[in-house]
């Protein structure tokens, strides 16, 4: 395939970015996207030119680092998978792909494609921990009966990966669904129940203090959401929150 790429390049969050034009040829629909830009990458590098930068780590859709807006889609064109695990099948010979990176205020460009998202690694912090006695009479978590249904929404709240797809694509920049995936996945389960008061209030809190939208229900988090995080999630936020706020007035 030949393809015309529209790619965003900055050199830095200070300086103004703009999108470049490439051409590329030689791919094949077997290439994953990230194949694809490394091809670019190798050529730029051999005509000294800057390579794009942009983030990875897994390739296998488990890190979420790979994240990336392309053809004005987060992850691009294909449903529940990151960009690292989208196909060069889903482009055609002839297509103009344009690839910018997530952008939201809390997210600073660091370059080109890659954006500074340790403000989820902040809210993350500020949810802190689950108290497990560690002193050596450890109880074996298979003693604590947790409902199946339980322990399944708790599981799939889990597979969030922080990768901010939701927030790129909220028109909002909200992080509900995010923080909301990150506090079910404890508040669902007996272990999560101590602390959870403490965590749905600093976690929120430090949503809003990174400078993040709030939620309106429009819903295009979880649709562009690689991991299928439900809505569902975001309702459930909100009642452990409204309960924490008053258990702790
Ligand atoms: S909720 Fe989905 S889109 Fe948002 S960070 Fe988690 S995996 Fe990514
Ligand atoms: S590189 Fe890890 S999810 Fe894509």
């Amino acid at each position: 395939m030949k393809l015309n790429l529209k790619i965003w390049r900055q050199e830095n969050n200070k300086s103004k970015g703009k999108l470049r034009d490439y051409e590329i040829s030689d791919i094949t629909p077997d290439m994953s996207f990230l194949e694809m830009i490394a091809v670019l990458n190798e050529e730029l590098i051999n005509r000294n030119e800057d390579p794009i930068a942009f983030d990875h780590d897994c390739r296998e859709g488990i890190c979420g680092s790979c994240s990336m807006f392309i053809n004005g889609q987060a992850h691009g064109p294909d449903r529940l998978v990151t960009t690292c695990q989208l196909h060069m099948r889903k482009f055609n010979d002839g297509d103009t792909i344009f690839i910018e990176p997530f952008r939201a205020k809390p997210f600073p460009v660091i370059k080109d494609l890659v954006v500074d998202r340790s403000a989820f690694d902040r809210i993350q912090h500020a949810g802190g921990y689950i108290s497990v006695n560690t002193s050596g009479n450890t109880q074996d978590a298979n003693a604590i009966p947790v409902e199946k249904k339980d322990a399944d929404k708790a599981f799939d709240a889990a597979t969030c990966i922080g990768c901010a797809a939701c927030v790129a694509t909220c028109k909002n920049a909200s992080a509900m669904l995010f923080v909301s995936a990150k506090v079910s996945q404890y508040s669902l389960l007996p272990q999560g129940k101590v602390e959870a008061t403490d965590r749905v209030l600093n976690m929120v809190k430090q949503m809003d203090e990174e400078g993040f939208g709030n939620c309106t229900n429009t819903g295009a988090c979880e649709v562009e959401c690689p991991k299928g995080i439900s809505l569902d999630n975001i309702a459930r936020l909100n009642r452990e929150f409204l309960k924490a706020k008053y258990k702790s007035r």
